[in-house]
């Protein structure tokens, strides 16, 4: 069918043509984001999920709700070997011009630029990253001590009280949580939980692959009393059939029930793989309905699609020995997977491939769900490993 007209939307943090599942997520958010407003208690909230599960979407529906609550919000990534004071320093910029602009809070927001200026300057000579704009003049002892716990804590504050001031409430969105050096993680729940003790309307709403939960508890043990961590799974069958066929309908095109049964099949209602499956069996169909031939027809090309962008994206952030470990794991099917069975399969002692281990989770391959258990943070991503490494030799050495 029309190719222009096909509206799934595969892709890393790609709104979805119908966001299927998530209300009561949404809805908390939203109650959270209001009781923060108001000066009272509530968590702030870190969406935890596999890969392709849909919690940057859904990490940017939910700012969109609080931008239309009238709140002011930014957002920011947390990548790989990026600090943390070099993320938020610009965000936390924006929000203070933001609020400097509302004349009740202007003094507020002014000490905050002053504060983020002296926070920056000091904080730049141990993390080099730091870029941000300068507006106002440092204030001598204000946030300027050189070390982030305590200095975070003062910028926030300063954010959180002229919000405050204007009425309002500063949201911060943060994605990929699970990169943050553990310091540096520790330092964002300390300075969020002084902002909490104050009532300041100041949170953060956060996203990230499971092993950032193992993360925030080392970095402080009260975290969990700071957050809710909710689990975004994938779709249950309702809401995965919702996902598909709703985009469909509203382009006047309909699913037999048997495709649509083949769909959840194969996917497993995990989101990425819904829209890769909706797009190839929409431009296979010649017309609608869409039967469960197209589907089985289009089952190739999205799994070539999956491998050639999803999968092989984070396959070859792999060194050689990771890659083994990745397909030893498969080898025992989706998992978990005991770190001993993993071990033996390629025949080296637990010490010896723990690295490896805990180099894949640093890398948010794997994750682990409980005490020497070890899991794929992909979905499906056995079933890639033994596509990409065929066979019975595929060790690299
Ligand atoms: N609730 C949903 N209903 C339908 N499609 C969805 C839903 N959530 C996400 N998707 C689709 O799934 C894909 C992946 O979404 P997203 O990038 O948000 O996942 P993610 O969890 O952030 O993945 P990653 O861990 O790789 O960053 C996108 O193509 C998006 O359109
Ligand atoms: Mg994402």
């Amino acid at each position: 069918m029309d190719p222009i007209r096909n509206p799934y939307a595969p892709g890393a943090g790609a709104p979805p043509p119908a966001l299927a599942g998530r209300d009561k997520l949404r809805g908390d958010a939203r109650i959270a984001i209001a009781r923060i407003r108001a000066g009272r208690s509530a968590k702030s909230m870190i969406l935890v999920g596999l890969r392709g599960v849909g919690k940057t979407v859904l990490l940017d529906r939910i700012k969109l709700d609080a931008d239309q609550l009238g709140v002011f919000t930014v957002r920011a990534e947390t990548p790989e070997k990026r600090s943390l004071p070099a993320v938020l320093s610009p965000q936390l910029r924006q929000l203070l011009l933001r609020l400097n602009r509302v004349e009740k809070a202007r003094q507020l927001a002014t000490r905050g630029l002053r504060a983020l200026a002296g926070f920056a300057k000091k904080l730049k000579v141990k993390y080099g990253d730091i870029e941000v704009g300068f507006d106002f003049e440092p204030e001598a002892g204000l946030a300027d001590n050189g070390d982030l716990e305590g200095d975070l804590t003062t910028v926030l504050e300063q954010v959180g009280m002229a919000a405050g001031k204007a009425d309002t409430a500063a949201v911060l969105f943060l994605d990929e949580l699970q990169y943050l050096e553990e310091e540096q993680f520790g330092a964002l729940i300390a300075a969020l939980h002084r902002c909490a003790q104050q009532q300041l309307p100041l949170t953060v709403i956060g996203a990230g692959l499971p092993q950032l939960l193992a993360l925030a508890g080392n970095a402080k043990s009260y975290a969990e009393r700071l957050f809710d961590f909710p689990f975004i799974g994938p779709l249950t069958q309702p809401d995965a059939r919702e996902a598909l066929v709703k985009p469909a309908n509203a382009e006047d095109v309909e699913f037999d029930d048997d495709a649509v049964e083949e769909i959840l099949r194969l996917t497993h209602g995990y989101p990425y793989f819904l829209q890769e499956w909706g797009k190839h069996s929409w431009d296979t169909a010649v017309k609608s309905p869409i039967t469960r031939n197209d589907v089985v027809s289009a089952t190739q090309t999205a799994i070539t699609a999956l491998d050639d962008s999803f999968f092989r994206m984070r396959f070859d952030r792999t060194a050689p020995k990771e890659k083994d470990y990745l397909r030893a794991m498969a080898e025992l099917g989706p998992g978990p997977h005991r770190s001993g069975d993993i071990a033996q399969i390629l025949h080296k002692a637990v010490s010896t491939v723990s690295p490896l281990r805990q180099s894949l989770i640093a890398k948010g391959m794997v994750w682990s769900p409980a005490y020497g258990d070890t899991a794929f943070t992909v979905p499906l991503f056995d079933e890639f490993m033994k596509r990409i490494m065929p066979g019975k030799d595929w060790k690299s050495e």
